[in-house]
């Protein structure tokens, strides 16, 4: 690898995030000399100490590993950024409350980043962007004089599961320019041989159909569960029916809320990239969305929910996790506050002060919803005596009598 003009291999811009620690401890623990850049100082803080600020699996012992090696500086200021050959950028593109997307916080980094670019750099969009923002992003440095090549290489891991993935998972690269494509495949050649090589429009377009196919799917299971329980079928049991030993329907995702930080706004972003013409992608977002309010009708018909308690379980918007981002959950509770007369709500993981533990959640609540199906619920006895709501179908059922 050509380092010799940079003391350090790669600084990851936002890299005190779910995407962006990960990637900078694989990087450190492959022999990279790494910066972690973040503005976020308490994070920064708290990476410095060896604590991880979120959960990740596997990623605590790495960064005390990475700390301890020397190979791993965590900076909240963004001059380090001078002393590195690849820049890891993971700041992307959110949507705005227009639902399109938002330039303002990758501008903003570009901004601080600025005075400390140096001619030879190559900055790596490895966040989820709005088609077209690596060009945007090569001509806003073109114009500033700067010799320095963008290329865009997705990231795909699950949220939690980052170390383990990142190895699995073939990497998508691309770039503007042979050489750039080169220096990329280098870099990510230090932990995997597996490439899909492209441009960097089909890169950010494979990304966010990724993601959006994902949500339609999920659109599509949550659509079928309503219309089974709405007239009043179990739809675990066409689960069942549909799947079994039935290869064409293996990869039939079960029902359940369906968001989180990605999903929900990289469809979103399909849909401003087709000027409004992703059909499919909106009536994935009204059929997901819409689901909080089915889950309320369904408890509404084993009950009065007026006057009485209502308990979510899980908060996260997904099992296993500390992230509640984007979570279905807390439309659930707004929704619920709406006509219950208390709604506790309770979630192993999340670090939220509103939380109250999950043996009060079970001893007061009248109607028990599943939110998110924590391995947690699942190791519950039956609950008897309880109207319960599980879309998960991950709750032990009482005996028949
Ligand atoms: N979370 C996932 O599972 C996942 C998976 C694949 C791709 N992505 C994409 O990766 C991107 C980042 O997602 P995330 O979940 O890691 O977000 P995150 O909020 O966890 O991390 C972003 C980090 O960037 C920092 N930051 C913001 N502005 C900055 C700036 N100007 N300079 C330096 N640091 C800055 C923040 O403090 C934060 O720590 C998004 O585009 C997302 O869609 C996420």
């Amino acid at each position: 690898m050509e380092t010799r003009e940079f003391s350090h291999d790669v600084c990851v811009i936002g890299g005190g995030g779910h995407v962006g620690l990960p990637f900078a401890l694989i990087c450190a623990d492959s022999g990279l000399r790494t910066v972690i850049y973040d503005v976020d100082r308490r994070k920064v803080e708290q990476i410095r100490s060896g604590a991880m600020p979120f959960f990740e699996e596997g990623a605590e012992e790495m960064l005390r590993r990475a700390l301890g090696s020397g190979r791993l500086a965590v900076e909240d200021r963004p001059e380090p950024i001078r002393d590195c050959r690849f820049l890891v950028m993971i700041i992307g593109t959110p949507v705005d409350e227009h639902l399109n997307p938002s330039f303002a916080a990758i501008d903003r980094a570009l901004r601080a980043a600025r005075e400390h670019l140096r001619d030879g750099q190559v900055l790596i969009l490895r966040s989820t962007v709005f088609p077209g923002t690596s060009q945007r992003i090569q001509r806003f440095l073109d114009e500033a004089g700067l010799r320095i090549q963008v290329a865009c290489c997705p990231e795909r891991v699950a949220q939690g599961y980052s170390l383990r993935e990142f190895r699995e998972l073939p990497q998508l690269l691309s770039a503007f320019d042979p050489q750039t494509l080169a220096a990329v495949r280098e870099l990510f050649g230090r932990f995997t041989r597996d490439f899909v090589e492209m441009s960097p429009m089909e890169a950010e377009l494979c990304k966010l159909m990724t993601n959006a196919w994902r949500y339609v799917q999920f659109a599509t299971v949550n659509q079928f569960y309503m219309l089974a329980t709405a007239n009043g079928v179990d739809f675990d049991r066409i689960l069942h029916g549909c799947r079994y030993n039935y290869p064409r329907m293996a990869g039939m995702p079960g029902p359940g809320l369906a968001a989180g930080p990605c999903l929900v706004k990289d469809t979103m972003q399909l849909a401003a990239f087709s000027h409004n013409h992703f059909m499919l992608g909106h009536s994935a977002m009204l059929v997901n969305e819409g689901l909080p309010n089915h889950l309320i009708e369904l408890a509404r018909r084993q009950g009065e929910i007026a006057g009485a308690t209502a308990g979510v379980l899980g908060m996260a918007f997904k099992a296993g996790s500390d992230d509640p981002r984007d979570s279905l959950s807390y439309k659930l509770r707004k929704l619920l506050a709406l006509e219950a007369a208390q709604v506790l709500c309770t979630d192993p993981y999340v670090p939220d002060p509103t939380l109250v533990p999950l043996e009060r959640v079970l001893a007061e609540s009248d109607i028990l919803f599943v939110a998110t199906p924590h391995q947690a619920y699942r190791d519950l006895p039956p609950l008897a005596g309880k109207r319960v709501v599980d879309v998960w179908n991950c709750l032990q059922k009482p005996a028949a009598p």
